[in-house]
């Protein structure tokens, strides 16, 4: 089984026999509100999904991350992991001190001692990390809807939030790795998506599974942007292909509870180096990884990954060029696989996906399966 980032997974949710004693040490606590992407970021520390953070970072760890793609240790990272300081009365404390983790609906969920309390400057994070502080892109949106000042330091979680009605289908790192060894899978492919899955990313799947075990199938169902398609509707698209095409010994579904950066090239490495701690080998990045409107060049998620010695990262990258239904050749394919010219070639932009739904129009089954189609008309039928 492929290691975890740093070697250990780490296991920040209170042990049951100390959980009741930590909350009601937060309820003295001076509090500090979390917002949905911090609250995921929370969990994701606290299962081990993010391993080796133990909580969210502090300014050194902070400007490795942005300056080098490092952890202050040399452990490749790729994207900030921090906290907002939303209360004036917490940036007000002299660290170290104790604070209670809030959730958005007002219940306190974990228990964080803060170490480092710093302000960074939004629009340069936007441009080291985003690599545009362009007001019009999603993540540069939510800099500048949240506080400057952030708050570092280790976490306890006090118990795993399970995200209803896909319980079934919401494995902690711990989990999904004892899934692979109860399969005998000792390479899987993970797959990223925020979207319902259509033709192209089934194939990349399907030629990724041909070299390895097991694929599994891990959607970001945090936050996403308001015009991508509601977690439910998608779990519903995956659930049917699961039922219809995909191969229930080779391919497993678990949600991947994390909020969406839309950060191209360094989110595809976040995204990479999270599911190695799921216990994966293999991580398809394909076209315009994790990327939106046409901030990224198509193949810079893909390039990034060599400027990292292979071994450091341990999860490898399965790179895919933009597949399309070839009706040349009559199935998918890429650039790479197929000699047709572009009016051979059916690919639908999400925008135009959005287009045809609105209008009550089926998507062709060239570009998504009927099961999937239908699933997609019903949600957006115009008189829905
Ligand atoms: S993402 O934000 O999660 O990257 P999306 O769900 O569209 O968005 O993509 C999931 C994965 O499939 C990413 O690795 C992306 O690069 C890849 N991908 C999506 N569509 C295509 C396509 N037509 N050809 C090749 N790769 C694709």
């Amino acid at each position: 089984m492929i290691a975890p980032l740093g070697g250990t997974l780490v296991d920040r949710v209170a042990p049951a026999d100390r959980a009741d004693a930590l909350r009601e040490r937060a309820a003295e606590l001076p509090a500090m509100r979390l917002n949905a992407r911090e609250t995921s970021d929370l969990a994701l520390i606290a299962t081990g999904a993010m391993s080796p953070l133990e909580g969210f970072m502090g300014r050194d760890a902070y400007e490795s991350v942005l300056d080098h793609m490092r952890l202050p240790g040399g452990i490749p990272w790729a994207l900030p992991v921090t906290l907002c300081v939303r209360d004036a009365h917490v940036g007000r404390i002299a660290p170290p001190f104790l604070a209670a983790l809030v959730a958005p609906d007002g219940e306190r969920i974990g228990i964080m001692t803060v170490e480092d309390v710093y302000e960074v400057d939004r629009d340069a994070e936007a441009r080291r990390a985003l690599g545009t502080d362009d007001p019009a892109h999603p993540g540069v949106k939510y800099l500048a809807a949240n506080p400057a000042l952030r708050a570092g330091g280790t976490v306890w979680m006090f118990e795993r939030p399970v995200h209803r009605p896909f319980e079934a289908y919401d494995l902690t790192p711990a989990q999904t790795r004892a899934l692979f060894e109860q399969r005998g899978w000792n390479t899987v492919v993970a797959f990223q998506t925020r979207n319902p899955i259509h033709r192209a990313h089934e194939y990349l799947v399907k030629c990724a599974l041909e070299s390895v075990d097991g694929a599994l199938i891990h959607p970001a169902m945090g936050e996403t942007k308001p015009d991508d398609i509601p977690a439910e509707v998608r779990m519903e698209c995956y659930l049917a292909l699961l039922e219809n095409y995909f191969s229930p010994d080779h391919v497993a579904l678990s949600i991947f509870p994390y909020a969406m950066r839309y950060a191209g090239p360094r989110e595809a490495v976040h995204h990479a180096l999270l599911r190695r701690n799921y216990g994966c080998t293999h991580f398809i990045v394909g076209r315009d990884h994790a990327g939106v409107g046409d901030y990224y060049g198509t193949y810079d998620a893909q390039r990034i990954f060599d400027r990292f010695d292979p071994d450091e990262i341990g999860i490898t990258p399965v790179r895919f060029e933009h597949a399309f239904y070839c009706r040349r050749v009559g199935g998918m394919a890429t650039p790479k696989t197929t000699r047709s010219t572009p009016e051979q070639r059916i690919f639908l932009s999400g925008t135009r996906v959005r287009e045809m739904l609105a209008r009550g129009e089926a998507l062709p089954p060239e570009f998504t399966r009927p099961e999937v189609a239908e699933i997609l008309q019903r949600h957006y039928a115009p008189d829905a």
